[in-house]
């Protein structure tokens, strides 16, 4: 028979809300990262939302942002809407299935794109869908936010992400730590530049990019 789900398992009493510690973490450093980057108001568009915890969180603080989470497993979009409706936000509509390797996007114009703890867990090419599909929702000046692990030069900045890297090939040979200059160098390719890069805690880096 079925279990109900506990904190413990990482939901929520009712078993709705998906809760994770990573999220739960390093949601407050990022979002001290998003208040110097994100406009006041307009469209951001969240991919690869997970659980939710980061809309909710982000789209709290931003409340002149519409604020749309997308995420292609159908399971953690009601976890999202779940947490959307907990947090009793306004300015977050529905999450949308989105798999950023596809050509067609369900949004066609957005002031930001964020995306964290994604392009490791997933092939090389959601890093590419990712950067391809910002490059053609954002005008000039728009931004694209990466949050995550990243090697520099080929090297891992910490034995831990070293590790991670080993742990995330055991599971997918295709998933692993990506390097800041390949992320770089194709996100010039579809039009941006690195606008600042900021040291995270546990050795992860908030990357902010700009269409040029
Ligand atoms: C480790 S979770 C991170 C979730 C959330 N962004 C966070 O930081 O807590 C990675 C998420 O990326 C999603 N994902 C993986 N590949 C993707 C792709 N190609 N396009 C969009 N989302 C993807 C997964 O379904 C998962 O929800």
């Amino acid at each position: 028979m079925a279990r109900t789900p506990t904190h413990a398992d990482g939901y929520d009493a009712k078993g709705a809300r998906r809760i994770y510690p990573s999220p739960e973490n390093n949601k407050g450093p990022i979002l001290e990262v998003l208040k110097t980057v994100l406009p006041s108001s307009g469209f951001v568009l969240e991919v690869g939302a997970g659980s939710g915890q980061h809309t909710a969180h982000f789209a709290a603080h931003f409340s002149g942002l519409e604020w749309q989470a997308t995420e292609p497993e159908p399971d953690l979009r009601t976890s999202i809407a779940a947490w959307i409706d907990y947090a009793g936000i306004e300015n977050a509509p529905a999450p949308l299935e989105l798999d950023c390797r596809e050509d067609h996007w369900p949004v066609d114009q957005a002031d930001a794109v964020i995306s964290s703890n994604m392009i490791h867990i997933s092939p090389w090419a959601s890093c590419v869908g990712l950067i391809a599909g910002a490059a053609r929702i954002l005008g000039k000046g728009g931004i694209l936010y990466i949050y995550g692990p990243f090697s520099e030069g080929g090297v891992h900045t910490s034995p831990g992400n070293a590790n991670f890297n080993a742990a995330l090939k055991s599971r997918n040979p295709e998933y692993g730590v990506r390097d800041l200059d390949d992320v770089t160098t194709l996100a010039k390719d579809h039009g941006f530049a690195l606008e600042r890069r900021v040291s995270m805690p546990s050795n992860n880096l908030s990357l902010i990019y700009r269409k040029s």
